[in-house]
């Protein structure tokens, strides 16, 4: 077509001009095809090159980048939430760095236990104070009251809102009774929130501190989590409120990260036995103190990253769907064991 399209065009129709026509048509073809190739290698190198620094920057932080030396900060931590699970971990990590502590939580016998065993394993070096406050029964402002009062004098650089409340199992949003939604609510956001505002003037004044607010996957490794809204709403809200006060408070030397642990062994998941993806507290706990100053966002352990990683890979639909038929799964048990309990009653 080419051909005859260049004979026309010159209307003399001679075998040399179609030659001249269909050398140039071919050279064009032929830069064209160069260019493709070209771009497409290009977008090609340019993405497996971004894949591997990637690869190469998850390689440093989960494995080669040292922890920030957290008593720069100040020489006490505050974690809320220390008597169990991820909370009393974090509670030893800071201890064996030479952080003292300020204990908050509902059981005094849970906190004399949790602070003699620090004790026990670090001497007496560490000083502990320990908060008995339960934060589903009081008022945000009576929190920042205590708080406030409490660690006066002190040099809190590290806030750990890590307390948390989830439901006994996976449940319909109507099935919710008032007081568990209020609880979730009250501990899971409203104490978060005031506890930070009661710490952040100190830290402030010095123009250091860091923050971490305990997460959920529920907010960002899977597209929904149904049957524990409640929940899952509570941590979005502590992720964008970390995202913005992390915004808020940079420039001033303050540190706020949201944390997002997947599966740990604790009281709160039931789990018990730990395996590559299911951590134990310890494990967990280690990898937090370790990333604590860094993103503003992070899942502090390597292998729940690596899961996450996975999940990514899967539409959200298929996820959508898995998620609830799991979790159907796991109301039906949960039903089961609550009519077992009221028979046995
Ligand atoms: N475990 C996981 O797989 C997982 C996954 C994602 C996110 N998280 C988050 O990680 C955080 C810690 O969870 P965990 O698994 O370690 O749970 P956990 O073992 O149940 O520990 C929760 C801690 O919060 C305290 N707490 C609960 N309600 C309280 C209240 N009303 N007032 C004061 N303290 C209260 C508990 O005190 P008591 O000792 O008195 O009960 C306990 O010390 C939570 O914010 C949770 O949402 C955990």
């Amino acid at each position: 077509m080419e051909l005859s399209f260049g004979c026309i065009l010159s209307s003399k129709t001679n075998l040399k001009c179609g030659r001249k026509v269909y050398t140039f048509s071919m050279a064009a073809m032929e830069f064209e095809n160069l260019f493709i190739i070209t771009t497409v290698s290009a977008i090609g190198f340019i993405s497996v090159f971004k894949s591997f620094i990637n690869f190469l920057r998850w390689v440093w932080v989960m494995f080669l980048r040292p922890s920030k030396n957290l008593k720069e900060y100040g020489s006490w931590a505050l974690i809320t939430g220390s008597t169990d699970g991820i909370g009393k971990a974090l509670a030893f990590d800071l201890a064996s760095r030479g952080l003292n502590l300020v204990l908050v939580g509902r059981n005094p016998l849970k906190l004399e236990s949790t602070s003699s065993e620090i004790h026990e394993k670090y001497g007496g070096k560490v000083g502990i104070k320990k908060i008995v406050i339960d934060l589903a029964k009081s008022s945000g402002k009576e929190i920042a009251q205590v708080i406030e009062e409490e660690i006066k004098g002190l040099d809190v650089g590290i806030l750990i809102n890590n307390a948390g409340v989830a439901y006994p199992y996976a449940k319909f949003f109507h099935e919710i009774d008032s007081e568990l939604a209020e609880s979730i609510t009250k501990v899971n956001i409203e104490a978060a929130t005031w506890i930070t505002w009661s710490v952040l003037p100190g830290m402030l004044k010095k123009k250091k501190g860091a923050i971490v607010n305990i997460g959920s996957a529920s907010t960002v490794v899977t597209p929904s989590y149904p049957l524990y809204t409640i929940y899952a709403a509570s941590k979005a809200y502590l992720a964008m409120f970390s995202r913005c006060i992390s915004l808020e408070y940079k420039q001033q030397g303050i540190d706020v990260q949201c944390q997002i642990p997947i599966f740990v062994a604790t009281k709160m998941t039931k789990l018990k036995a730990t395996s590559f993806f299911i951590l134990s507290p310890e494990i967990y706990g280690k990898a937090s103190i370790k990333s604590i100053g860094y993103e503003h966002f992070c899942l502090p352990c390597w292998s729940h990253s690596v899961q996450w990683f996975l999940l990514r890979l899967l539409p959200d639909a298929l996820l959508n769907w898995y998620v609830f038929r799991y979790f159907l799964g796991m109301r039906k048990r949960g039903l089961k064991k609550d009519s077992k309990n009221q028979k046995l009653k």
